[in-house]
């Protein structure tokens, strides 16, 4: 088998996710391709070359810039701040390289159609892992096989409690020009990801963004004041006919990767939660009265990518495993076997919606997401 060498950018708990799932992909997936863990990049040029030696890579650099100009790059794997992901990117795609993204794209609108606009007709993929887990996969061909009948409504909620501590230091991702939004961005984009993905296109929305802890502890003493969202509550029309709404919280104490989703159709629900990415609850009406209700469907190899992982249902996939497949999906795209999604060009699509709500709250009213 041939190799394809990649270049990872950053070494922090989604850079450690990028080099497991570049490692195990070849052993788990059918790939045409092996990953050849080239350069590891970070700030910290220290920390970027015990980490290389940890996981495999052959050379490190603390100079993304060279990692991105070297020959035997071929994919850029950019798993930094997000303030970062634009230049990366855009200078990645410049070199002629396949671009693989951390989510949210960029910190805001303009630089994501940037992104969008210079990466037409290159391969690029977005780290929306969450696509790839065998019950979101479930759930979109039995919407894709009218098993729903009709899609009428979206319910969503992405809750963590990762800031709901007003004693959580202030960081990065309290600040605008380096994370774009808050909770909006950071969980927010993931739920629209989903929503795109399962339902279609969101025409319009109206909403509601919010701070709740309008200062956090610096860690030198101090306070500085947070300058993006903790919360968002916001309606969705979508352009199928489906109507949605969405809560979105990085403050909201008790939950760590509530991810959910609920769909209704004419001739079922589906319910499906994150934080027990294994299970699908099912209702078809027409069960017989006693016993009616949700069916919950564990997850086995008939669910893929479940059978990549194990050939017994029911001993359940983890967060890694959902990065393994998001890898092997980018090696698939790069050979030609499938599209890449979410691409550039669909991370675009998540960012204008995102915009939409933020304008929405500004203007209190409802705002049509823009087509060009
Ligand atoms: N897909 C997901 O489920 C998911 C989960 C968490 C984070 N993320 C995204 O991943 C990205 C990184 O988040 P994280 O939680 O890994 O952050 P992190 O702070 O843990 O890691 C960021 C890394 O980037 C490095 N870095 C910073 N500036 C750099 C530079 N100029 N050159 C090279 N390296 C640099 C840091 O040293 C650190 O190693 C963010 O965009 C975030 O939104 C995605």
């Amino acid at each position: 088998m041939s190799s394809i060498g990649v270049g990872l950018i950053g070494t922090g708990f989604m850079g450690k996710a990028h080099a497991l799932a570049f490692a195990a992909a070849a052993a788990t997936f059918d790939l045409d391709r092996r990953p050849r863990l080239a350069i590891l990049a970070d700030a910290d040029a220290e920390r970027a070359r015990i980490s290389a030696g940890r996981w495999g890579f052959a050379r490190s650099t603390g100079d993304w810039r060279a990692l991105v100009a070297d020959p035997e790059v071929e994919i850029v794997a950019i798993a930094t701040p997000n303030y970062l992901h634009a230049e990366m990117a855009l200078a990645a795609l410049d070199a002629g390289k396949a671009v693989y993204c951390e989510k949210p794209m960029a910190t805001g609108l303009a630089e994501a159609r940037r992104m969008a606009e210079r990466a037409q007709g290159r391969p690029t993929l977005l780290g929306y892992n969450y696509l790839r887990g065998p019950a979101v996969g479930l759930m979109k061909a039995m919407i894709a096989a009218g098993e729903l009948g009709e899609v009428v409504a979206f319910a969503g909620r992405f809750a963590e409690d990762y800031m709901a501590d007003p004693e959580t230091l202030h960081s990065w991702r309290c600040v605008r020009a380096l994370a774009g939004s808050g909770a909006l961005g950071d969980l927010g984009s993931h739920l629209i990801g989903l929503a795109h993905h399962l339902v279609g296109d969101v025409e319009a929305v109206a909403g509601e963004v919010s701070t709740v802890i309008e200062a956090r502890p610096l860690p030198g003493g101090g306070t500085a004041r947070v300058e993006n969202d903790d919360q968002v509550h916001a309606l969705l029309k979508f352009a199928g006919g489906a109507r949605g709404v969405v809560d979105i919280s990085r403050v909201a104490w008790g939950h760590k990767n509530h991810l959910a989703v609920e769909i209704t159709g004419t001739r079922g629900t589906l319910v499906f939660d994150q934080e027990r990415l294994n299970e699908l609850r099912l209702y078809r009406p027409g069960q017989a009265p006693a016993t009616e209700g949700f069916t919950t469907v564990l997850a086995g190899p008939r669910h893929p990518p479940y059978g990549a992982f194990s050939p017994a249902p029911g001993h359940q996939l983890g967060y890694g495993d959902l990065k393994t497949a998001e890898v092997a999906h980018l090696l698939h795209g790069l050979a030609g076997r499938e599209p890449l999604t979410p691409d550039f060009a669909a991370g675009f699509a998540i960012e204008r919606v995102a915009a939409a709500i933020e304008r929405a709250s500004k203007e209190g009213r409802w705002v049509a997401i823009e087509r060009d």
